[in-house]
């Protein structure tokens, strides 16, 4: 997917061609492309790749291609103080330029299935952090990633602003994904068409009551389908339990698949505790 544009021959090229073919249009999105060089999201001996209007992959590293986050940004009409869930959070590159708009009062949270990818994507978080001239231009709602399949969250579990899947989500998950959303959110997502299998189609859905939502296709996309969860050996699905941290930073690291202590750091630095609500990865909860 992608090719939409001609390639940068750095990450501000590549930003002045997406907005030259009206993929970005608005001065938020556009502020905060140009903050996080998409290069720096690669493995460095790819980098030269990393203009192009491609997507990329590299054993469980995946990156969707530059018109596609351009619609996403655009469709999830962002603001500081909202609350964010970005399912299959992969490298954090949708998750850290989401975190420039929404601010130091905002709630930036991802699930991603790899551990491996998440350790990557704290990496990537940290350098940015550490290196990028940008950084201090903005008030940062820093992303807490969690490792965990995304179709595990149970029904209780809080409900965001605003959600995005970077992954194709099928016809039978719809009402899930929609039930994240708290009234008045939006959910962007590939969604599968109901005629085609593996067909999808960038959807923005906003809700618009306890259960009403309206839904718009953006373009036709192609993605990798959300991974199934896997279940355990007593035939029960693992569980994403999500729970309030009252901030004394005990609550983390139980679970097989759990992987938050940088998360929990990040989250303690920013003394925003009564805001937080973890996710703990569990089996079986009851
Ligand atoms: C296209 S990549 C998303 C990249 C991401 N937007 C970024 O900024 O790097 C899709 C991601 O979804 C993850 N994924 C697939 N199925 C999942 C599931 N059921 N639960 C959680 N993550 C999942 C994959 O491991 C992959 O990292």
């Amino acid at each position: 997917m992608g090719g939409a544009v001609s390639a940068g021959e750095d990450n501000d090229d590549l930003i002045d061609n997406l907005k030259e073919a009206y993929y970005i249009r608005s001065d938020l999105v556009e502020r905060a492309f140009r903050a996080i060089d998409r290069a720096d999201y690669y493995l460095d001996e790819y980098r030269d790749n990393a203009y192009k209007d491609l997507a990329w992959r590299h054993g469980n590293i995946h990156l969707s291609a530059p018109c596609i986050y351009s619609e996403v940004m655009e469709a999830l009409d962002l603001h500081p103080g909202l609350s964010f869930l970005n399912l299959g959070s992969g490298t954090g590159y949708l998750s850290t330029m989401v975190g420039l708009i929404l601010g130091p009062f905002g709630v930036n949270h991802g699930i991603e299935l790899h551990a491996d990818v998440i350790e990557y994507a704290y990496q990537k978080l940290d350098s940015f952090i550490k290196n990028s001239d940008s950084f201090d231009k903005f008030e940062f709602c820093e992303p807490t990633f969690v490792v965990g399949n995304c179709l595990d969250i149970p029904p209780e579990s809080r409900q965001y602003d605003r959600v995005y899947c970077g992954a194709g989500v099928q016809k039978e998950h719809e009402d899930y994904m929609k039930n994240l959303l708290k009234m008045g959110g939006i959910l962007v997502m590939p969604l599968e068409e109901t005629s085609s299998i593996r067909h999808y189609h960038l959807t923005k859905i906003t809700r618009t009551g306890a259960s009403s939502w309206e839904t718009k296709k953006i373009i036709s996309v192609s993605f990798a389908p959300l991974v199934l969860p896997k279940h355990s050996t007593n035939g029960k699905p693992h569980t994403l339990r999500v729970t309030t941290d009252g901030g004394d930073n005990q609550s983390r690291g139980r679970g097989s698949s759990f992987s938050v202590g940088r998360g929990l750091a990040v989250a303690g630095l920013h003394k925003r505790s009564w805001l937080r609500l973890d996710f703990v990865s569990v089996e079986n909860v009851c």
